[in-house]
């Protein structure tokens, strides 16, 4: 694997593989990389002649008291992962190589109405910062494909909307969460969680497969996201928001909408997690 900061390098080397009719698949990351992210890079293998993975910790989407200084860098460990995995080209910029100019000068890619919701509404910004990043990747990668993990629904939702509205040649991959034994999703920002409090995470996933359960019986909606915030804050979780929503395009659900997806957002301790899951009304 090739590891590099150099955004022509990246360019030459996909046009070579381009030229020769191969195709390229992408998975953008923040490193710190856990068996989800491993996936993501296996499923890239599947899909495409060649996998170009990004580790770059995004300035731009996290808030002011967010734990940017904290999230954990990794890059040795990474880059031996990514190898077992098949990686072949690793790109990891600075902030200085991504914005120049600073992020205030930075021209940005906003998505409207489904940013400022759910996550957007308890982080402002958040996924202007991801929109923008993901872009700017995407125009240095130029990929055929690109990967992201359902777990970061809305993350997927936003990405998905933005390669739509500005019409990118690019296919978007969603990819199933994975998940430890206990139920609770991967995710670098576990490593905050002391082993107490990670059993007491599990109850997330088991909470939301209770609403699924209840709602696909009595239809309740309102009902069970109410004891479902009952459920987590017994458990030690400070819940920041938990809905229902049409699993297709994240709009409110109505009586035609069979598709659903529970999102949840919740504290343990300092640490926020999220956390989703798609199933059908009936
Ligand atoms: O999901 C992440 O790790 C990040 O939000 C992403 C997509 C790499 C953009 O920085």
């Amino acid at each position: 694997m090739f590891t590099t900061q150099d955004i022509a390098h990246i360019r030459e080397q996909v046009r070579l593989w381009k030229r020769q009719g191969e195709t390229v698949a992408f998975v953008p990351t923040m490193g710190n990389l856990h068996l989800g992210h491993i996936t993501l890079v296996k499923e890239a293998v599947k899909r495409a002649d060649h996998v170009v993975v990004s580790i770059f910790v995004n300035p731009m989407q996290f808030g002011v008291n967010e734990d940017l200084d904290a999230y954990p860098r990794t890059l040795d460990a990474d880059k031996a992962a990514l190898i077992d995995a098949g990686a072949e080209l690793l790109f990891t910029p600075t902030p200085a190589i991504i914005y120049p100019k600073g992020m205030d000068k930075q021209s940005f890619v906003e998505v409207p109405a489904i940013s400022d919701e759910l996550c957007g509404a308890s982080r402002p910004g958040h996924f202007r910062g991801v929109a923008t990043i993901v872009c700017k990747l995407f125009n240095i990668v130029q990929p055929d494909i690109a990967l992201f993990g359902k777990k970061d629904f809305q993350q997927l939702m936003v990405i998905k909307t933005m390669v739509d509205d500005l019409s990118m040649p690019i296919e978007i991959v969603g990819v199933e969460t994975i998940r430890e034994a206990s139920g609770l999703a991967m995710s670098s920002r576990n490593g905050y969680l002391s082993n107490e409090q990670k059993s007491a995470a599990a109850v997330l996933k088991q909470t939301m497969d209770k609403m699924a359960s209840a709602i696909q019986s009595d239809g309740m909606i309102e009902e069970a996201i109410s004891i479902a915030t009952q459920q987590l804050a017994a458990a030690g979780f400070k819940p920041d928001y938990l809905a229902v929503r049409c699993a297709d395009t994240l709009d409110p659900v109505s009586t035609d909408h069979q598709h659903l997806v529970i999102l949840a957002a919740a504290y343990m301790g300092n640490t926020r997690l999220i956390d989703n899951l798609c199933f059908n009304r009936e």
